[in-house]
């Protein structure tokens, strides 16, 4: 087996990388994890919900690390008319994430019921405009809870495919063997992003370890099956979005106040190659990584010269990055990886 994998720079098409302080400490470990295409969530403080509001975002990250190419998107809430879809769309804003209502992190102010937007969802469709789903209904419903707030969800999913049909539709972060099959009876539009962390946990591994707990929460073992075989089958419906969430370490210790969030951003791409090399597949990694997304994103190959290469090497993940109030506790801290990321850029 090879112990050494040199490609161009992967894409991450599910990225937090917050504000002020925070958005200092990690937008520089975009690179580090060997990406070059960063798909930029808008679940700030408040929410990204106009157009000046993304691009002066936009402008603060490049500030932080200009090499990046930042993809945008918009909050949906109310204020995104049809109008402003095509303001965004005119700006260079690639997509929409659409939040339920109180199912995550900073989701106050999301969706309650989806009809509203239907007009919303037309002017994307026609804009070709990328809609991103967070894929799980809120709990306010007695009969849902976490293992099941994803499944019950597939419905939605479906209707919006249905009215829609040639909208793009992302559902992010897909836990679930129902959300891998709901994708792959979906018509070409509609594909998913699957996180690297979500091909390692289980239920066991979060219930009693808020690092581990992210939202959609990580399921059963035969849903973690179907995760690594969809990402690693060569189906380019499935395609990596890290879904690194950074918190500090202070909101990560709060018992069952937790922030759901799992930050895997500087170790990205040794994540995944330990993943695909157990399931025998290292071949499939650079679709997953890189080529299935870029090709649904319509983004080119990354030709600038920056090569990534994978050595077969021991690695410890730090225990923390950053200190004082945004010290972060990576995925896995303390633990060894088999690959090693090293990166060609100046
Ligand atoms: O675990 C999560 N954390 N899931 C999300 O959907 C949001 C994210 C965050 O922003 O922290
Ligand atoms: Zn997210």
């Amino acid at each position: 087996m090879s112990s050494e994998i040199t490609i161009p720079p992967i894409a991450d098409f599910h990225v937090h990388v917050r504000d002020g302080d925070m958005m200092r400490l990690v937008v520089p470990t975009i690179r580090q994890g060997g990406v070059s295409v960063a798909y930029i969530m808008p679940n700030l403080v408040p929410p990204l919900t106009t157009v000046d509001d993304v691009l002066n975002y936009k402008e603060r990250l490049k500030d932080v690390d200009p090499e990046v190419n930042y993809l945008m998107t918009l909050y949906l809430s109310p204020a995104i008319t049809p109008p402003v879809i095509r303001a965004a769309k005119k700006a260079g804003i690639t997509g929409v994430k659409c939040y339920p209502h109180g199912v995550t992190t900073n989701s106050d102010h999301g969706v309650q019921s989806y009809e509203p937007f239907y007009p919303t969802f037309a002017a994307m469709e026609e804009e070709d405009m990328v809609l991103n789903l967070h894929g799980e209904c809120p709990s306010r419903d007695p009969d849902i809870h976490l293992l099941n707030a994803e499944e019950s969800f597939l419905p939605t999913l479906f209707d919006i495919h249905k009215r829609f049909p040639k909208l793009r539709i992302v559902l992010e972060h897909c836990t679930s063997k129902a959300a891998v099959e709901a994708v792959l009876k979906c018509g070409d539009s509609v594909a998913a992003t699957i996180t690297a962390h979500h091909l390692y946990l289980t239920l066991d591994n979060w219930a009693g370890n808020s690092h581990n707990f992210c939202k959609p929460v990580a399921k059963l073992p035969s849903d973690r099956q179907a995760l690594i075989e969809a990402a690693t089958s060569g189906n380019k419906k499935f395609f990596f979005g890290s879904d690194s969430a950074p918190h500090p370490l202070s909101a990560k210790e709060k018992g069952r106040n937790a922030a759901a969030g799992v930050y895997t951003q500087s170790h990205a791409l040794a994540y995944l190659a330990e993943i695909f090399e157990k399931a025998g597949k290292l071949e499939k990694l650079e679709d997953f990584a890189s080529k299935f997304g870029r090709t649904f994103y319509r983004i080119p190959e990354d030709r600038s010269g920056w090569l990534v290469t994978l050595k077969k090497e021991q690695s410890v993940v730090p225990m923390t990055i950053g200190e004082g109030v945004t010290t972060v506790v990576p995925f896995l801290a303390g633990e060894t990886l088999h690959w090693k990321i090293y990166n060609n850029f100046a």
